[in-house]
C-alpha cells in the first residue's frame, strides 16, 4: 500500500524518496500533486510516464521558499514579486521566463516555467525536508479529474508512485490560478482560487484569459480536461427539474449534481447535492464527479451554477468536464 500517513516519519520517508528520484504524491491546498525532484530529468520523465502525459506539456515547479525563484526563472519582473508577496504561499502559479541552466524536460521544452509556493503545511514540510524543488502536476492520469484525497490518487496511479502522503481532503479542491507574466500584460491562463479581482487589486490591469495560443501550452486550458467518463449534461437551474423528470419518464436512471434540493416526487434518481457557496462547491466538486462516475449507465445531469465572478473557476472546470466527458450544454 503506497498510502502513508503524514507523520514526521512519513514525511521524512517521502522526502528521502523524492531525493532519490522516486515519485511521491502529496497534498496541497488545491489538489494532490504527483511530485519528482525538478532538477533531475530522469525523475521528471517518470511523471510524464505515470500520467500518460505528452512530453511537451509543462509541469509546475513547487518551491518551499519564494527566494528560490531565481534558481528557476530569469529576469523576474516586479509584477511577479508583487504577486508572490501577496499570494505566496498559496494557490497561485506564475509563468516566467526559464533560467538558462534549467533542463527543459520540466518545461516540456518551452522557454517559460510555471512556479508555485504551495500553502499546505505538509507540502511545505515535504519540499523543505527534501531540500530540492519539486515538479508536480495534479496526481491524475492525463485528461482525468484531479484528485482531492489520497484514495483518489491511489485510484488514478496505484503502484506507479512510490509513496502517497495522506493529508486528508484538499481545502480548495480546484487547481491553482495560473498567471502568465511573460507577455506584454499579465494574463490569466487558468482561473482558480485566486480570483481576477484579487489579482487586479495587486497588478492594476489583467488581460483577458484563454487565447488559442495559450491553449496549446497549457493542458489545463484544453477544452476536454477534468473529465468524468460518463457524459455530463449541463442545464440552467430553471430547466433542471423538467429534464430530470423527462429522464425518469423514459424509465432511465438519473444521477443529478445540483445545489437545489430534489423534488420528493422523483423516484429512481440519485441526487448528489452540491454545496451552495462557491468555495465549498469547489472543494466538493471533484469528489462528487468521481462519485457520479460510479453510476455509469445512468444519465448524468448537472445544474449550472450562476455566471458571476465568484463562480468563474468552478464554471471553467464544469465546462471542460462537459466537453471532456462527451456530454453537452443544454439551454
Ligand atoms: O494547483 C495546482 O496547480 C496543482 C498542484 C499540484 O500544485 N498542479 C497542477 O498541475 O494543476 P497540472 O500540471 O495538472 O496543471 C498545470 C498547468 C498545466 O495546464 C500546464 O500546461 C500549465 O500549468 N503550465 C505549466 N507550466 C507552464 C508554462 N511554462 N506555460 C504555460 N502553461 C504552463
Ligand atoms: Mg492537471
Amino acid at each position: 500500500m503506497p498510502i502513508v500517513e503524514s507523520t514526521p516519519h512519513g514525511i521524512a520517508q517521502a522526502a528521502q524518496a523524492l531525493r532519490s528520484g522516486e515519485l511521491v504524491a502529496f497534498p496541497t491546498e488545491t489538489v494532490y500533486g504527483l511530485g519528482a525532484r525538478a532538477d533531475d530529468p530522469r525523475a521528471v520523465r517518470r511523471i510524464f510516464t505515470a500520467k500518460g502525459r505528452p512530453a511537451d506539456h509543462p509541469l509546475i515547479v513547487h518551491l518551499a521558499d519564494p527566494a528560490h525563484i531565481t534558481r528557476w526563472a530569469r529576469d523576474v519582473p516586479p509584477t511577479a514579486v508583487a504577486l508572490a508577496r501577496a499570494f505566496w504561499p498559496g494557490p497561485l502559479t506564475l509563468i516566467l521566463d526559464v533560467a538558462e541552466a534549467v533542463d527543459r524536460t520540466v518545461t516540456g521544452g518551452h522557454s517559460t516555467i510555471g512556479i508555485r509556493v504551495p500553502g499546505h503545511p505538509i507540502a511545505r514540510e515535504l519540499i523543505a525536508a527534501a531540500g530540492v524543488a519539486v515538479a508536480a502536476p495534479s496526481a491524475n492520469r492525463f485528461g482525468r479529474i484531479s484528485p482531492t484525497t489520497a484514495a483518489h490518487v491511489e485510484e488514478e496511479l496505484g503502484e506507479a508512485v512510490a509513496i502517497i502522503l495522506d493529508g486528508g481532503p484538499c481545502e480548495r479542491g480546484l487547481e491553482s490560478t495560473i498567471v502568465d507574466l511573460t507577455g506584454a500584460a499579465p494574463r490569466v491562463l487558468r482561473p482558480g482560487p485566486i480570483r481576477r479581482d484579487a489579482l487586479e487589486a495587486v497588478l492594476g490591469g489583467v488581460a483577458e484569459e484563454g487565447s488559442v495560443a495559450s491553449a496549446t501550452r497549457a493542458p489545463g486550458t484544453l477544452a476536454a480536461h477534468y473529465a468524468p467518463r460518463t457524459p455530463l449534461r449541463r442545464f440552467p437551474a430553471p430547466a433542471l427539474m423538467e429534464a430530470v423528470r423527462a429522464v425518469c419518464e423514459q424509465g432511465l436512471a438519473a444521477t443529478v449534481l445540483a445545489r437545489t434540493v430534489p423534488d420528493p416526487g422523483l423516484e429512481g434518481v440519485t441526487w448528489l447535492s452540491m454545496p451552495n457557496a462557491p468555495e465549498t462547491y469547489a472543494a466538493a466538486l471533484y469528489a462528487r464527479l468521481r462519485e457520479a462516475d460510479k453510476h455509469s449507465g445512468s444519465t448524468l445531469l448537472l445544474e449550472a451554477p450562476p455566471e458571476t465572478p465568484y463562480w468563474v473557476a468552478v464554471n471553467d472546470r464544469l465546462g471542460r468536464a462537459v466537453v471532456g466527458s462527451g456530454g453537452e450544454d443544454v439551454s
